[in-house]
C-alpha cells in the first residue's frame, strides 16, 4: 500500500473517532526511535474546545508534554505516524481500535469502535470537569439558539446559562437510567421560556442516548413559544413540540417518563408539579423559584424571632414552600431528594426537587404519617399552599386511609 494511503486511512480513522466524541486517548507505540517507549494523546476539553495533551514517554524515565490543538495534532504530529510508530491503538470508554502497520508498510485493522460510549468530557485538562453538553457536541442547536457566537463560543452572557444547563442535564442523566429499556420516551418541560434546556434535553435523549422522544415544551409567552417552534423545525427536531398555553390546562398525549421546570415563578411550580403528579410522571425534576405565596400567608407567633425580619422571614417561606412540596410528592408515591442544582454564588434559585415515582408505593400507616406530618406543619405556619388545594387535599384527608391508592 502506497504511504499516503496509510497516512490517509490512518488521519481518517483518528479523525473520526475524535470528531465522533467516543475516544479517550491514543497510544502510540513500538516507536522506530529506540529511546521512546510509547507516546499518549489524551482529549480533554479547555474553555469548551476539544485538546490533546500529548506526552511522549522515553525509556530513560523522562516525559515529554505538549498540548495540541485537534487540527494541530492532525497535521503536526500524527500526519506521519506510520513513518514512526508500528502500533496505534484508539481508546474509547469500553472499546479498542488497534492499527498496526508492518514493516512492509501494510496496515492492519484490529478491534473496533463500533458502539463505542460517546465520552463525557472534561473541562478543565486535569481534572477532568465532566460537561455533558460541550460547544462541540452540542453546536448545532448552541449555535442555532444564538448561545454560541459566531466564534463557537459561548457568549459571554450565556455562560451562566450553559454552566445550568449542564448542571440540570447532570441531573436527567442521574435518572436516565430509569429508562434503559425503552426506546421511546414522553418528556415534558413546563414553564420552558426560551427553551434552552428543552432543547439540551431533547438533544440529550435523542443523540447521546439514541432514544426516540416527544417532548412538549410549554409556556404562556407566544412570541418565544413560535420563535422555539420554528428552530426546531429548522433542526428537524421532529419530536419537538412547543405550545403556548397555561401548564394547568396542559395535559401530555401519553403518560410522561419526566416532567421538568426550571424556574417556574411562584405557584407556576405547583401547577407542575400537581400536573406531573395526576399524569403519573415517572420522574419529576423542577427547580423552583419566586416562592412568595408562603411568604404573604405565614403567621407564626411560635416563629416571631424569625418573621420579625423580611429576609429572614423569606428565606423560612422559600424553605418550608419546598419541603412542603417535597412531602407532597412523597405523599404521592414519590422517592424525594432535594439538592443544589448549581453552586449558589451563582443564583440563589438553586434548589432542586428531584422526585422518582416509587414501584410500589408507601401505604396505609406510612401515608397518614405524611400527611399529619404535612398537615400539622401547615397549622403551625398558618398556611394553605396551592398545591394542597390542586391536588384536593382537603377531600384526600377525609379518605379513608385503607382506600387511599395511587
Ligand atoms: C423565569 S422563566 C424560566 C424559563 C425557562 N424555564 C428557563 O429556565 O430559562 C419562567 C417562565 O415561566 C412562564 N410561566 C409562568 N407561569 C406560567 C404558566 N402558568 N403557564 C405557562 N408558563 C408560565 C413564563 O412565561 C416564563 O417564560
Amino acid at each position: 500500500m502506497e504511504s499516503t494511503e496509510i497516512k490517509n486511512q490512518v488521519l481518517s480513522t483518528l479523525q473520526n473517532a475524535i470528531n465522533k466524541n467516543i475516544l479517550n486517548k491514543v497510544v502510540f507505540s513500538r516507536a522506530k526511535d529506540k529511546n521512546i517507549l510509547k507516546t499518549v494523546a489524551k482529549i480533554f476539553y479547555k474553555d469548551g474546545e476539544k485538546k490533546l495533551k500529548v506526552q511522549i514517554f522515553l525509556k530513560d524515565g523522562k516525559v515529554l508534554q505538549k498540548i495540541y490543538g485537534i487540527n494541530d495534532f492532525l497535521f503536526e504530529f500524527a500526519e506521519d505516524p506510520y513513518k514512526n510508530y508500528r502500533q496505534i491503538d484508539l481508546v474509547a470508554k469500553n472499546k479498542t481500535l488497534e492499527i498496526l502497520i508492518s514493516s512492509k508498510g501494510k496496515i492492519h485493522f484490529s478491534g473496533s469502535l463500533e458502539g463505542a460510549e460517546k465520552n463525557f468530557i472534561s473541562d478543565s485538562q486535569d481534572e477532568e470537569k465532566k460537561y455533558i453538553l460541550t460547544t462541540e457536541n452540542g453546536k448545532t442547536f448552541l449555535s442555532a439558539l444564538g448561545i454560541l457566537g459566531k466564534d463557537g463560543r459561548v457568549h459571554d452572557k450565556k455562560q451562566a446559562k450553559y454552566r445550568q444547563i449542564n448542571k440540570f442535564l447532570e441531573y436527567v442523566r442521574t435518572v436516565s437510567d430509569m429508562f434503559k429499556n425503552q426506546d421511546r420516551l414522553c418528556v415534558c418541560d413546563l414553564c420552558c421560556g426560551k427553551s434552552y434546556l428543552t432543547f439540551a434535553i431533547f438533544w440529550y435523549f435523542t443523540e447521546i442516548l439514541n432514544k426516540k422522544v416527544e417532548m412538549y415544551g410549554v409556556d404562556l409567552k407566544k412570541d418565544v413559544i413560535e420563535y422555539c417552534s420554528s428552530v426546531a423545525e429548522k433542526l428537524g427536531y421532529k419530536g419537538l413540540h412547543f405550545e403556548c398555553g397555561d401548564v394547568s390546562n396542559f395535559t401530555p398525549p401519553d403518560m410522561p417518563d419526566l416532567v421538568v421546570s426550571l424556574h417556574a415563578c411562584d405557584v407556576a411550580t405547583d401547577y407542575v408539579l400537581a400536573g406531573a403528579i395526576k399524569n403519573r410522571a415517572k420522574v419529576i425534576l423542577s427547580t423552583p423559584c419566586c416562592q412568595h405565596e408562603i411568604q404573604n400567608q405565614l403567621k407564626c407567633n411560635a416563629l416571631s424571632l424569625i418573621t420579625e425580619y423580611s429576609l429572614l422571614k423569606q428565606k423560612l417561606a422559600v424553605a418550608a414552600t419546598d419541603a412542603l412540596r417535597a412531602k407532597m410528592l412523597e405523599i404521592h408515591g414519590y422517592k424525594v431528594t432535594v439538592c443544589e442544582l448549581i453552586d449558589p454564588e451563582e443564583t440563589p434559585k438553586n434548589v432542586l426537587i428531584r422526585a422518582v415515582k416509587r414501584e410500589r408505593p408507601i401505604q396505609g400507616i406510612t401515608v397518614k404519617k405524611l400527611i399529619d406530618e404535612y398537615n400539622s406543619t401547615c397549622d403551625f405556619l398558618g398556611i394553605k399552599p396551592t398545591l394542597s388545594r390542586l391536588l384536593n387535599m382537603p377531600e384526600f384527608f377525609q379518605k379513608s386511609i385503607e382506600k387511599i391508592t395511587f
